[in-house]
């Protein structure tokens, strides 16, 4: 495995332009900070991923309900839920050229640990030390700078006709869970499941895909009796290990990191960050959290609609509780990228390859003819790669270049899997798999060809 760096992001970001995964947005126009686009490939290993995820959490449960809210949504929710208030990061600005940060990262950045630090006490710490800015500057006053984003909706621009895009999609799983009850009456406890985007206005979005300000969630909101919190929570954790395995991210560089009280969302009563090692230092990738009854008591408080719950069998009415598994989309991929990232020597070159688990990976399999002007070979090839996409899906064709180049080219993507038609293939129906971590190639009869992942 390659010890990753600073410059394995570099790296990893050149790849992933130069291989179609992920383009700067809006690139031609000098780019829009905090959103990337996906290309071909990272389209289909974001797929793949979300696809995952919701066959592991949704479809191979029966507790679960899937959903898919708007993204713009009621104000009145995100005054409920508190995020109008409350939802803010602290922000300090350069006094002498405007330029703004986060400013628990400059305190970071100062050997200053920001954690459970009141805006009061950051800017005692900046005074007190003299720290600057990044460009040597005075800084101002810390505050507080709500992270919504704005906006309105209809052809008038007044308080009324205000609307934000969602920062979290739990708010739309809240919202709907009065409808989930009433359509199938689940026994507790259950969760509704949602993947989907949310917008964060960061005041520094950086790191490539990590902090973004147009993001995806996978969210779980799951139901319980408040006396089973912590079993659940127990629950939750291992199946969050279990998902980080089933990705194939590199398990000693994920560590549990438990919350203390002062850094706890506003909602949350316990929560564990599950961070990774990124080469820029170890940060948030997941979160877990359990969120009591707090945003049910705070939709019936606000809406004037019953949000409780009827227990059949302890003839019981109550608010649930609920924990929150919650996971980044976008981090994933991040997490998924470095942690696949390899350098190695293989017959004798140097190569770099993306050892992507097959689950994940957007081409599985590469179906090559030996030489591309022997008509006898392309077209047998062609059959075998025909009848292979029948079967499953990331099946590509290429006949570009001398074969070693197509084995790097694969292998820079992570397909697993390279098949070779040559001259023994036309006497015998034989055909050549590579493995792309070993480079091992084994001879396979075309009938028997089969792909587990
Ligand atoms: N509903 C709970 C919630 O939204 P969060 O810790 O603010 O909690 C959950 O976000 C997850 O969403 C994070 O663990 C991370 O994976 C992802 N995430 C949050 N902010 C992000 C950002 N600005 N860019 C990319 N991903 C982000």
């Amino acid at each position: 495995m390659t010890d990753h760096t600073e410059n394995t992001m570099e790296k990893i970001i050149s790849l992933a332009k130069r291989r179609g995964f992920i383009y700067q947005g809006s690139e031609i126009y000098g780019g829009l900070a905090g959103t990337w686009d996906y290309g071909p490939l990272g389209v289909t290993l974001k797929n793949n991923i979300k696809n995952l995820w919701w066959k592991m959490f949704v479809e191979d449960r029966e507790d679960m309900y899937g959903l898919d809210a708007a993204l713009l949504m009621n104000q009145n929710v995100w005054k409920a839920s508190g995020h109008v208030a409350g939802f803010s990061d602290p922000l300090v600005e350069d006094t002498k050229n405007q330029k703004r940060y986060r400013a628990d990262h400059v305190l970071e950045e100062n050997s200053v640990d920001p954690k459970g630090m009141t805006v009061l006490q950051m800017n005692e710490i900046i005074k007190e030390k003299g720290i600057k800015s990044p460009d040597g500057n005075p800084l101002g006053e810390v505050r507080q700078f709500n992270m919504m984003l704005k906006t309105h909706i209809g052809p008038t621009e007044d308080e009324n006709s205000v609307t934000y895009l969602r920062p979290e999609t739990a708010g739309g799983i809240f919202v709907n869970f009065k409808n989930v009850v009433d359509s199938f009456h689940p026994k507790l406890p259950f969760g509704i499941a949602q993947i989907g985007k949310a917008f964060r206005n960061e005041i520094s979005p950086g790191n490539f895909i990590f902090r973004l300000r147009e993001l995806e969630q996978m969210e779980i909101e799951y139901f319980i009796r408040p006396e089973q919190w912590q079993d659940s929570f127990e629950h939750w954790k291992q199946q969050m290990n279990k998902w980080i395995e089933a990705i194939g991210l590199t398990k000693n560089k994920v560590h549990e990191v438990e919350i203390s009280d002062k850094d706890r969302a506003h909602y949350s009563k316990r929560t564990i960050d599950f961070e990774f090692e990124y080469p820029f230092g170890q940060k948030e990738l997941y979160g877990l959290a359990y969120r009591t009854d707090y945003d049910l008591t705070k939709h019936t408080e606000a809406s004037n609609v019953d949000l409780t719950y009827y227990d059949e069998d302890t003839k019981e009415r109550f608010t649930p509780h609920v924990i929150e598994p919650s996971m980044g989309v976008d981090r994933t991929i991040l997490a998924v990228l470095l942690s696949a990232y390899t350098e190695d020597e293989l017959g004798g070159e140097t190569r770099a390859y993306l050892k992507l688990s097959p689950a994940v990976a957007p081409v599985k399999v590469a179906v090559f003819p030996l030489l591309k002007n022997k008509p006898q070979l392309v077209e047998k090839a062609r059959e075998v790669y025909m009848n292979l996409r029948k079967n499953m899906s990331g099946v590509v064709f290429d006949d570009n270049g001398n074969i070693g180049k197509r084995y790097r080219r694969q292998d820079e993507i992570g397909t697993p899997w390279c098949i070779t038609i040559d001259f023994d293939t036309l006497e015998d129906n034989t055909v050549t798999v590579r493995d792309r971590d070993s480079g091992e190639q084994k001879r396979v009869k075309i009938e028997e060809l089969t792909f587990n992942f």
